[in-house]
């Protein structure tokens, strides 16, 4: 038996249909349609924002958000070196320069002196990860309001989790089939700001609408048969919910019995999209190939400065490039969802003893 990492949640297929046929009634497939409304209203309650916007993926909703605050073109966003490539390749994309600061080595998320160290006259916004769940550090609010520099949260592992909300000026979900509510490919800008949320409406619609018509922007806009797709799921939401925290107990029971691995930052709150344990950074491959070996697909999170050509001349402030990989290579993604089994379990440990 194989458990694989992420396991997508399934629609309620009727309610998919119903949704389908209004589709085929009103023959209306895309472009700001009734569904699509209906989801960010939907997700907006559900996550806590006055706002949400979706997109396309949780990529293009990062370039969104960044092309709504009409930075200057050329300019320095300050981000993190251990993250998933979609981040740095976001900021790219809106015409912008990935500028990498020192992550927190408990948290793994940016360290506010680092962030504080990386700015400089090119700056024109900060760009943090809720990396694995956990909340990026408060101060980097404060941060953002001293230096007057706008916070772009990327919220791709944070779906569902409070602690994130109502902070910086846009926060930018994934609605992959991979996170917890999907819609197959699929992302979501939230704010509390409605002038910010109208930007970002703006700017998934090829900068076309209202007063700022000449802003830049692009096709960021999701299908209703996505948003139908995701609508079909708020009814099992709540059952994944529960299933992830027990297992996320039972794997914490199990990492604390085990010599080899140890809690991705202990007593702290994080939310439910993905689980991650910590390890002796010369250990991980070992590790992996052993959990693989029990059927058990775990993976590893390698950091972007270590990413091949495309970021070895990126500046990074704050740390080492080694000292960054390292605690990259500490890190072992589990496979998180309800269909992890008790049997799952048992090979976990016994693959960690
Ligand atoms: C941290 C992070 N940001 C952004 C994304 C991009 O999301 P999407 O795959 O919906 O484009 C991902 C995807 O896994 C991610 O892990």
């Amino acid at each position: 038996m194989t458990v694989t990492l992420g396991q997508p949640l399934t629609p309620d297929s009727q309610l998919f249909a119903e949704l389908a046929a209004g589709i085929w009634d009103r023959h209306r497939w895309t472009n700001d349609g009734p569904l699509v409304r209906e989801l960010e209203q939907g997700l907006g309650k559900q996550l806590g924002w006055r706002h949400a916007v979706a997109t396309s993926s949780g990529t293009t909703a990062l370039t969104t958000a960044l092309l709504a605050l009409d930075l200057t073109p050329g300019g320095e966003v300050i981000t993190t070196p251990l993250t998933f490539r979609a981040t740095s390749l976001a900021i790219e994309a809106a015409g912008l320069k990935p500028v990498f600061a020192a992550v927190d080595e408990t948290t793994l998320c940016l360290h506010p002196d680092a962030v504080e160290e990386a700015i400089g006259p090119r700056t024109v916004a900060v760009l943090p990860v809720h990396l694995f769940g956990l909340a990026a550090d408060p101060a980097l609010d404060a941060l953002g309001e001293s230096r007057d520099l706008p916070i772009v949260y990327d919220a791709a592992h944070a779906f569902g989790f409070d602690d994130i909300t109502h902070r910086g000026s846009l926060t930018a979900y994934s609605l992959h089939a991979t996170k917890i509510l999907h819609t197959g490919e699929g992302g979501l800008v939230a704010s509390e700001s409605p002038e910010l949320a109208e930007k970002v409406r703006i700017a998934r619609n090829f900068g076309l609408g209202g007063a700022a018509e000449s802003g830049g922007g692009g096709n960021a806009k999701l299908p209703e048969l996505s948003a139908a797709v995701g609508l079909a799921q708020f009814t099992r939401l709540g059952s994944e919910l529960d299933a992830r925290r027990a297992l996320r107990a039972a794997y914490e029971a199990r990492t604390d019995a085990s010599q080899r691995v140890r809690r991705h930052a202990p007593g702290r709150r994080r939310g439910l999209v993905t689980e991650v344990l910590r390890c002796d950074p010369t250990e991980q491959a070992e590790l992996l190939q052993r959990l693989a070996s029990g059927g058990i697909i775990a993976r590893g999170f390698p950091a972007l400065c270590a990413d091949g050509q495309r970021y070895s001349q990126t500046p990074l402030f704050g740390a080492g490039r080694a000292e960054m990989s390292a605690l990259a290579d500490s890190v072992i993604a589990l496979p998180f969802h309800s269909r992890v089994q008790t049997g799952d379990l048992e090979r976990f440990s016994d693959a960690l003893a």
